[in-house]
């Protein structure tokens, strides 16, 4: 049973949701509205501001489901002194000079089980905290990885404001904030606690008030090797006809668009059924599905499966509003090739179309 302590808890979350969406919502749609009327000039500004208010708005649902533990995590070896450095490049291209980046990380083959974007999140979430403490005076980042018996020890410290015995009690809370509005959400700590607690680690804290924050990560090493990932298909010039289905018809059109632009053919239909009677019609007419999942009546997954019947060997990529390992798990072994979550980034889409073109190419290659 929900106890009224956790019913409060998700009420709080609920209105800091809605908050940040309905604020993101109006810079979007006032933004659209006014690109209506504009002349070119205005209208590459205000495009420039619905990419970066959709941009931050995806982080923010990334925050909110691995808070909830509903995204996919991928946890595998990885090594975290290579994880960290990629993070802290990440961090040293958006702080100010005032901040000093000072790393500490031991060279070693220094390997965890865990997910590279969360640990990636953790990183950064934690950076970003450590110069905002320090944004006025400027100051000192510390990152340090250490070696100890069992684990790695990540630490982050600041030479910043700290933070006071009465907020250190409420700081991995979600939805806690000092900032001013749109400064920041109060969420990024909560997943930066979900995480390190999916990696099976611990997570402490030592601040003084007025002389800094240190943020230590105790995370256990792993003596699995890490894979070595397939290289990245590159972004060339498409070919091939590829088969959209999706009932949003914005977003229809919007795919059509972008699609027909690097090189492909399309045909869009906006339910599984039509798509279904189009594909039974002109079974070898198309190189690719690229479907949503959520739809009325038939679903992306079902589909898939009335699709797959018909040409087992045909690449297939469900686009879907959230993801998580069972979903994803059971696209891969109904024969969907590519699973990707909304907002789905174009240059994204290219790569994972051309990916599963490639690997068309190769199996009926190997026939
Ligand atoms: N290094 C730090 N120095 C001082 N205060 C900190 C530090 N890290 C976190 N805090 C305090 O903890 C609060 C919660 O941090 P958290 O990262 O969860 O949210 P936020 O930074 O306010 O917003 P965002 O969602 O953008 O991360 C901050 O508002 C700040 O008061
Ligand atoms: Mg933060």
């Amino acid at each position: 049973m929900i106890n009224s302590q956790k019913l409060e808890a998700l009420g709080v979350m609920a209105g800091g949701i809605a908050h940040e969406f309905n604020n993101a919502l109006a810079i979007i749609s006032g933004s659209a509205e006014m690109l209506l009327g504009d002349s070119p000039d205005t209208s590459q500004k205000q495009a420039k501001r619905i990419l970066h208010t959709t941009d931050r708005t995806s982080k923010l649902v990334k925050q909110i489901l691995t808070f909830s533990r509903m995204d996919a995590s991928s946890i595998k070896p990885i090594n975290l002194a290579v994880t960290i450095q990629e993070s802290v490049e990440m961090v040293r291209s958006v702080i100010p000079a005032n901040i000093e980046i000072r790393q500490d990380i031991a060279g070693e083959c220094l390997n965890i089980m865990g997910d590279t974007t969360q640990i990636h999140q953790v990183v950064v979430n934690l950076c970003m905290n450590a110069c905002h403490a320090m944004e006025e005076k400027g100051g000192i980042l510390q990152i340090s990885l250490k070696n100890d018996d069992e684990s790695l020890v990540l630490r982050v410290s600041d030479t910043g404001g700290g933070i006071t015995q009465e907020n250190k009690k409420r700081i991995f809370d979600p939805f806690f904030t000092t900032k001013e509005v749109d400064k920041g959400t109060g969420l990024g700590l909560s997943v930066v606690y979900r995480i390190i607690e999916n990696h099976q680690g611990n997570i402490f804290v030592d601040s003084e008030f007025g002389i800094g924050s240190t943020f230590t990560i105790i995370l256990p090493k792993t003596t699995e090797v890490i894979l070595v990932e397939q290289a990245c298909v590159d972004n060339k010039e498409g070919a091939g006809h590829i088969l959209i289905v999706e009932d949003e018809e914005d977003l229809a059109q919007l795919y059509k668009e972008y699609l027909e632009t690097v090189g492909y053919k399309t045909t869009v239909r906006n339910n599984g059924e039509a798509a279904l009677s189009t594909f039974k019609q002109h079974v070898n007419r198309f190189d690719l599905v690229l479907t949503d999942n959520s739809m009325p009546k038939m679903t992306g997954e079902e589909l898939a499966k009335e699709l797959l019947t018909i040409r087992p060997d045909l690449p297939i990529i469900l686009a879907t509003g959230y993801s998580n390992v069972a979903t994803e798990k059971k696209a891969q072994h109904g024969g969907i090739l590519q699973y990707l979550v909304k907002p789905v980034k174009l240059g994204l889409l290219t790569q994972a179309i051309a990916s599963c073109l490639a690997k068309d190419i190769n199996m009926n290659s190997r026939k």
